[in-house]
């Protein structure tokens, strides 16, 4: 019955789709739990580099089933296409699909509204993706969301549409001076997606409960990262879902009791896109040359991402709000062939004091300094090692001064993009035969 957890434990980016892809060899089902399209997942095998935003990561591995949880909105389009994509590509994942009926879409108003409040909020800004992701949770949280299941009976869905409509364009109009949608415009929309997508819409909590019952192994797949958390994140600047671990027992209908592995994905330095605070931001040519090297640019929007040291107090915190029974560092050849390199273990609050705690409120975050501890770097890289023992000293170093600031052992090392450049420190699944 074990479910495991994969959670983006920063800001998001960590790369959480190749560390998904990795562990799906084990996975009978592959379930993602929050955002939409938001998320940008890429996945290198030997027939190549394959980005997805909303697809899960276990479409490589043909015994694993991928559900689409309840958790997650999802834009009819978006999906649609990945699934033709990847048969283009020879990868047929048409009866490996299940789409939680209880899934909310995103409408073309989402988008709309996305877009028009971003450009009314001015310079504060959240530097959103712009796919409709927080008016889709929005219409959720306010009740006149649509979900799959109401793609099922296309007629039933006519009046509901049309009171949300109304109202909808009301405040596309009056608000933010738009253009109002036409009825038949969306609702023909919703028809094309019924027709399409009804063989993938069924009931997916059952489906995981059921593969948790026979006792098979359940990842539930994050997206985002901890620190966008709309409850636990940095609020306001944060995601409209809840990437944390309670977001994936009820994004995807799991008892917490399923859960065995709670997994931290955390890049070995730090990454924000959009706006709002990050402490440990490196505004000077050490972020630029990381942010070249690693070729820091959104898989959603090409926005180029701010880059920081890791932040160890931002990783602690992460690490109390969802209870990590392990750890996976990402990107660590990233920081190959650097004199030195730093963490960030402390915070100067405006006051003077210094402090491990994470600020609940972002003004205050974002007066904050650093406090930096600096580590030898490594000579030899680490790039496509394999084995921890092949590690440099000092980037095993690195690593073991992580494992103790977090607080929970690394796992796995991520020492390239493809799935053989992976360190295995440990097993993170039961195999089930
Ligand atoms: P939204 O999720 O599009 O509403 O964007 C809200 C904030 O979350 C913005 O700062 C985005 O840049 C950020 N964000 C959303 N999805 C991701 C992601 O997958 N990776 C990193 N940042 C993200």
């Amino acid at each position: 019955m074990p479910a495991y957890a994969v959670l983006g434990a920063q800001w998001g980016d960590e790369g959480k789709g190749k560390i998904v892809d990795y562990l799906a060899r084990d996975a009978q089902v592959v379930a993602r739990f929050a955002g939409g399209n938001n998320a940008g997942h890429t996945v290198v095998t030997d027939d190549g580099k394959f980005s997805f935003h909303l697809i899960p990561c276990g479409v490589f591995w043909p015994q694993a089933l991928n559900v689409i949880g309840n958790g997650v909105v999802v834009d009819p389009d978006v999906l649609l296409q990945e699934i033709d994509d990847l048969k283009e590509k020879g990868i047929d994942v048409s009866d490996r699909i299940v789409v939680s009926e209880r899934a909310h879409l995103i409408m073309p108003y989402h988008v709309m509204i996305d877009e028009l409040s971003e450009q009314a909020r001015g310079s504060s800004k959240i530097g959103t993706t712009g796919k409709g992701i927080g008016p889709a949770y929005a219409d959720k949280a306010a009740r006149t969301g649509i979900r799959a299941a109401d793609l099922l009976d296309i007629e039933a869905l006519i009046p509901r549409l049309e009171g949300i409509l109304e109202y909808t364009n009301a405040v596309i109009t009056k608000i933010y001076g738009g253009e109002a949608l036409e009825f038949d415009e969306v609702f023909d929309k919703c028809r094309g997606w019924s027709e399409r997508m009804a063989k993938y819409i069924g009931p997916a909590e059952k489906i995981v409960n059921q593969a948790l019952a026979a006792g098979e192994n359940v990842l539930l797949e994050g997206a985002q990262g901890v620190l966008l958390d709309l409850d636990h994140g940095t609020y306001p600047f944060v995601t409209s879902s809840n990437p944390t671990i309670g977001g994936a027992s009820v994004g995807a209908g799991v008892s917490p009791t399923h859960i065995e592995g709670i997994t931290g994905v955390f890049k070995a330095y730090t990454t924000r896109v959009g706006s709002g605070p990050l402490p440990s931001e490196l505004t000077d040519q050490t972020g630029e040359t990381i942010r070249e090297l690693a070729q820091e640019f959104g898989t959603t929007t090409g926005r180029p991402r701010r880059v920081g040291w890791f932040d160890a107090v931002a990783a602690k915190y992460s690490a109390l709000i969802n209870g990590y029974t392990s750890a996976v560092l990402t990107r660590l050849d990233v920081l190959d062939g650097f004199e030195t390199v730093k963490i960030c273990t402390h915070y100067v609050t405006e006051d003077g004091e210094v402090t491990d705690d994470f600020p609940g409120g972002v003004a205050a975050l974002g007066k904050v300094r650093p406090v930096f501890e600096e580590m030898t770097g490594w000579d030899r890289p680490t790039a496509s090692v394999r084995h921890y023992e092949d590690l440099p000293q000092a980037a095993r170093n690195y690593v073991e001064r992580l494992e103790e600031l977090i607080g929970c052992p690394v796992d796995v090392i991520s020492t390239g993009p493809h799935r053989e450049e992976t360190v295995s420190v440990r097993a993170m699944m039961r195999v089930v035969a």
